[in-house]
């Protein structure tokens, strides 16, 4: 593995064009071409990237986030040529897709190019891409001068990290280098796709909503994993289209439980919490994602993360893992949350929580 200590440097979008800032790059994209490991900002969580197209250093992401080798990796680009040079056959509907939502928090799965190694696809013929619209991300892959492979930079099934102190927190001494460049923007992991010619199939929601997609390339499926059918199956995550999808994910230390408030009025919602809150008996080692000016019973005693404000779904995207990771760091052994309504950006954050509530 690394150092003993992950080197952690900063790079806000501000300082790209310095010297230092270009410096900073260069260190970071030599890094990358010699096979090593870094840590950076896109616009929806940090990625831990490597050079996609060289199989050793791919595996260097594997074994710092003890990631199974069944899950695949998105590959980052900067550039229409990186787009040929990773991805072959791409239709005109996913051209399209490309033009409206790229740079973005867009990913979609292609028909891989045989330099793309097996390892980057877990053996599958797609491979998933993604052009980032964080400045840094962008000018680290355009520096590196070739796609980058880049899962969220947190330890397998964990909640993803939006901050680089959340990156080390998970993988400090496992990675060659952390570019700290503030928060990132939106808090939730991309949309990901696959373009039939029938219909789009929706394997993650993200940032790039179902209603935003079918504006451009019509019908969108979402894709249901077995699990999410209503029953406990047991499967294995090699037999699905998109591994990540049915299995616990995204998930603090502590149990999650979930208070499902869809379809009411807040005022309603927030009664129903204050019961929830109270029937689950929640004694010290709980803690709350509570959001703004939300009550709970006068006797709780357990910790409190203060959510935002419950009718603002990018404020609740952002601050989602810093605050399930804050009430784990505080010592809570359970986790409450209300759950938000499908719409928009809340269909991602509802998604993250339920496959941080499951069991397996
Ligand atoms: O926003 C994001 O997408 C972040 C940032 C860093 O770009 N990345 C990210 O990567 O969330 P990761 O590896 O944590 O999640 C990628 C998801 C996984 O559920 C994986 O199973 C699926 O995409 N995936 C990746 N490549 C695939 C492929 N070739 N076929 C099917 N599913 C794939
Ligand atoms: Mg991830």
């Amino acid at each position: 593995m690394a150092n003993k200590h992950t080197t952690r440097i900063g790079l806000s979008p501000r300082d790209l064009h310095t010297p230092a800032g270009q410096q900073i790059l260069l260190q970071s994209a030599e890094i990358l071409l010699a096979g090593g490991t870094v840590a950076f900002a896109t616009e929806t969580v940090y990625g831990l990237g490597a050079n996609a197209l060289n199989a050793s250093a791919v595996e260097k992401i594997f074994a710092a986030k003890q990631r199974p080798a069944w899950d695949p990796l998105i590959v980052h680009i900067s550039s229409a040529e990186m787009l040929e040079r990773v991805a072959a056959n791409i239709s005109l509907k996913a051209r399209r897709l490309m033009e409206a939502f790229w740079p973005g928090p867009l990913t979609l799965l292609l028909s891989k190019q045989a330099e793309v190694p097996l390892l980057v696809t877990a053996g599958r013929p797609l491979v998933a891409v993604r052009m980032p619209a964080h400045p840094v991300a962008q000018a680290l892959i355009a520096a590196a001068g070739m796609p980058v492979a880049a899962p969220s930079a947190n330890r397998f099934g964990h909640a993803s990290p939006t901050t680089a102190q959340h990156v080390l927190d998970d993988l400090d001494g496992r990675i060659d280098l952390v570019v700290d460049s503030g928060a990132a923007w939106c808090g939730v992991e991309s949309t990901v796709i696959e373009v039939g010619s029938e219909c789009v199939v929706l394997y993650r929601p993200g940032a790039v909503t179902a209603t935003e997609i079918e504006a451009i390339a019509g019908p969108v499926t979402v894709h249901q994993a077995p699990a999410d059918a209503g029953k406990q199956i047991i499967y294995e995550p090699e037999s699905l289209p998109s591994p990540g999808v049915g299995i616990r994910h995204y998930a603090p230390r502590a149990r999650v439980m979930l208070v499902d408030v869809e379809c009411v009025p807040e005022p309603v919602a927030r009664e129903i919490w204050l019961q929830s809150v109270r029937d689950w008996g929640l004694q010290g080692k709980a803690g709350v994602m509570l959001p703004t000016g939300w009550p709970i019973p006068q006797e709780f005693i357990g910790f409190q993360y203060a959510w935002g404000n419950w009718n603002d779904n990018s404020c609740l995207a952002q601050h989602l893992y810093a605050g399930l990771r804050a009430l784990d760091a505080m010592g809570a052994d359970v986790i409450l949350s209300p759950l938000p309504a499908k719409e928009g950006l809340g269909t991602a954050i509802r998604d993250r929580l339920l496959k941080a509530a499951r069991k397996v």
